[in-house]
């Protein structure tokens, strides 16, 4: 463990500008520089840094930090490891403080077994290079296979002796306590009559490839044994231990990680064999999932490197239908699939030996296809003109774009899928929101917010009926005092990416709402800032006098007087990221308010139609019932995004 004095030393003399620039050209701006960000592609430049403050931040991504965050971001290291790579560049010696017993006892298990593991892996290379049966067996194999000398040392390959104790001897001979080396997963232990127990090497006969952990230690190996045995498995691969867990495991992730981030892509291949071949070739940001499908903890693995995924398949047709499924976890996951598919009976590594670099890489890209619209055209092939199989088909694809987080990017798939497959739009949208709507009963508050989006749009009434009676007036006033003092900001809504003013976003709340305002001043200002900015609109009341615009202009200004506390935010400048989280409260907030007033209305009127109609149908009971619990939920999820306690 690193001491608190220590951590504090190295963030004091970790000098931003220095840690930044040796991984961004910085130009200088004033007091701060400026230059292209390395989290998003942009082409001028909006990352800045300011080593007043020590810290940086893009106003295009919205990523801000201090060094350590820096280093943990571009580098993806973890919190220590960020540390230790600076206190490296400042010369900055670290010394460790003393760990606790158990501390001590669990690290050293784990200690111990990555010392054990390493020294195996030692002991594969150099049966590899250095014995005769090495040689003509294994390094003639790699060889044949089409790998250089640089990929299989990068890869630290190696072989097993065709032995029972090759590696059992060694162990003992470099003293490793003999508990630990029976239960490291290297040998296996065969239990005997008379409690005697027979143990023996795990690996024998065969190549090796070791798996490394993201900071490159060897945790675990796999097995390739040399003639095709249909008797033996192909690959024998390391079982769990304290160090190594498959699901979380990426073959290649230490070797890819800093390629990923390069190219915000990785490639995701099935095999050691298809890694190493591509890598040799030059595409380096590459993993496998060892011939499982993804798991969540693999999926998120790659998530901290790069939001895009591109899954590279042979030929196999069975192959590929097997894996569909595990792809929408990715896509849960927020993450963007495409999928290219080799040439039949090509998988990425025997294409990328027959092909040049340049054809891979050509291959590649254009040849990804986004993975909805690949899985829609492949089971649109066996449909034909079967209805039944289509509906199926119309709900399997559904359900793989209902996994999707992001709403925007849900319909768009929406209406593709619906040109590919030639249905209307509409069929498409009515099984996703049966879906979805499933899916909020996990009650994810962000989903709830999602909901309560849609549902406004489905209930659209005209505005006079309900706003005589929301009596929303302080938050009427607040919406148009917002649009008056800050109407032409730009701000990154939603702690997101993109860039809005503040005025385009409250039209975009409102709008599409059938929104209007009680007070007719409000009603009259509002009017105008539909159609241009605060600043043409202020000028129009400063130079014009018309009636109309005479009744604003002392409301205006009062609101204009009234600039409290986000007045300061444009000051504060590089620290803007905690008041734009205020800024979009400060919006949906009043907007919220009134939309919780308006449902709590449709709600009461809901209600007494049950007791108004008379001779009530058992069908239309439901309905109105179905209805009143519409309401509810969205009224809870309104009440919860403003924190608030509803009494009916
Ligand atoms: N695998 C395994 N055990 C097996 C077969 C496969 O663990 N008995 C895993 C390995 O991680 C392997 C991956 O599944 O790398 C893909 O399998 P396959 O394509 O059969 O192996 P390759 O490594 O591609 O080997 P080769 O190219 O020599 O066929
Ligand atoms: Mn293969």
């Amino acid at each position: 463990m690193i001491p608190k004095e220590t951590v504090e030393l190295i963030i004091e003399t970790s000098r931003i500008e220095e840690v930044v620039g040796d991984f961004v050209s910085l130009k200088k701006r004033g007091a701060n520089l400026l230059g292209l960000c390395p989290f998003h592609n942009e082409k001028t430049p909006s990352f800045t840094v300011s080593p007043a403050k020590g810290i940086y931040k893009c106003f295009g991504c919205g990523k801000a930090g201090d060094s350590v965050r820096f280093m943990m971001e571009h580098e993806a290291f973890t919190y220590p490891e960020a540390l230790r790579y600076l206190a490296e560049k400042y010369k900055i010696t670290i010394e460790e403080t003393i760990p606790t017993v158990e501390e001590i006892q669990k690290q050293d298990e784990r200690e111990s077994l990555f010392v054990l593991y390493s020294f195996a892996q030692k002991f594969f290379s150099e049966k590899l290079f250095n014995t005769e049966e090495g040689r003509a067996i294994g390094l003639s194999y790699f060889n044949e296979r089409g790998f250089n000398e640089a990929v299989i040392e990068k890869f630290q390959l190696g072989y097993a002796p065709d032995q029972w104790d090759a590696l059992s001897q060694a162990v003992t001979e470099n003293k490793f306590n003999r508990q630990l080396y029976e239960k490291s997963g290297l040998a296996v232990v065969k239990e005997q009559e008379q409690d005697s127990q027979k143990v023996y090497d795990r690996f024998r006969g065969r190549v090796i490839f070791p798996i490394h952990n993201l900071s490159g230690r060897v945790i675990a190996f796999g097995a390739r044994q040399l003639a095709n045995d249909p008797k033996s498995p192909k690959y024998i691969n390391s079982p769990e231990t304290d160090i190594y867990h498959k699901s979380k495991s990426l073959y290649g992730i230490s070797f890819a990680r800093k390629s990923i981030i390069q190219h915000d892509e990785c490639f995701l291949v099935e095999g050691y064999t298809d890694v190493v071949s591509l890598f040799q070739a030059g595409v380096e940001n590459v993993v496998a999932s060892s011939g499982t499908s993804l798991t969540p903890e693999q999926i998120r693995l790659i998530a901290r490197f790069t939001g895009n995924i591109t899954i590279l398949y042979d030929g196999d047709p069975a192959g590929i239908k097997a894996s569909l499924r595990g792809i929408d976890l990715i896509l849960e996951e927020g993450l963007n699939v495409k999928v290219v598919l080799f040439p039949d009976g090509d998988d990425p590594d025997s294409f990328a030996r027959k092909n040049s670099t340049i054809q891979l890489i050509d291959y590649i890209s254009k040849n990804a296809v986004d993975f909805i619209g690949f899985k829609t055209s492949l089971l649109l092939e066996e449909v034909a003109n079967d209805p039944v199989r289509k509906a199926a088909l119309i709900r399997d694809i559904v359900e793989s774009i209902s996994r999707i987080p992001d709403g925007i990017k849900r319909s768009l798939y929406t209406s593709q899928c619906a040109t590919q497959m030639d249905v209307p739009e509409q069929v498409l949208i009515t099984e996703l929101n049966k879906i979805r709507r499933n899916l909020y009963k996990k009650d994810n508050e962000h989903q709830q917010a999602e909901l309560v989006e849609k549902l406004i749009e489905m209930e659209y009434l005209p505005q006079q009926t309900i706003l005589t009676e929301t009596n929303a007036w302080y938050q009427e006033q607040e919406i148009i005092r917002l649009l008056l003092n800050y109407g032409d900001k730009n701000f990154n809504y939603q702690g997101g990416e993109q860039q809005k003013t503040v005025r385009e976003f409250i039209l975009e709340q409102i709008l599409p709402d059938g929104f209007g305002f009680d007070d007719e001043i409000f009603a009259g200002v509002f009017s105008y800032l539909m159609s241009m900015s605060t600043a043409d609109f202020l000028s129009m009341l400063k130079t014009e006098n018309s009636s109309d615009l005479e009744k604003l202009r002392s409301k205006t200004h009062e609101l204009l007087m009234n600039k409290y506390e986000l007045s300061d935010w444009e000051s504060k400048g590089i620290y803007v990221k905690t008041e734009e989280n205020n800024f979009n409260e400060a919006i949906m907030n009043p907007i919220n308010h009134i939309k919780l007033k308006r449902v709590q209305i449709l709600k009461r009127k809901n209600s007494l139609l049950l007791k108004e109609e008379s001779n009530i149908s058992d069908e239309r009971m439901d309905e109105i019932l179905s209805k009143q619990k519409v309401y509810e939920t969205y009224i809870n999820a309104l009440s919860k995004l403003l924190g608030i306690v509803t009494l009916e």
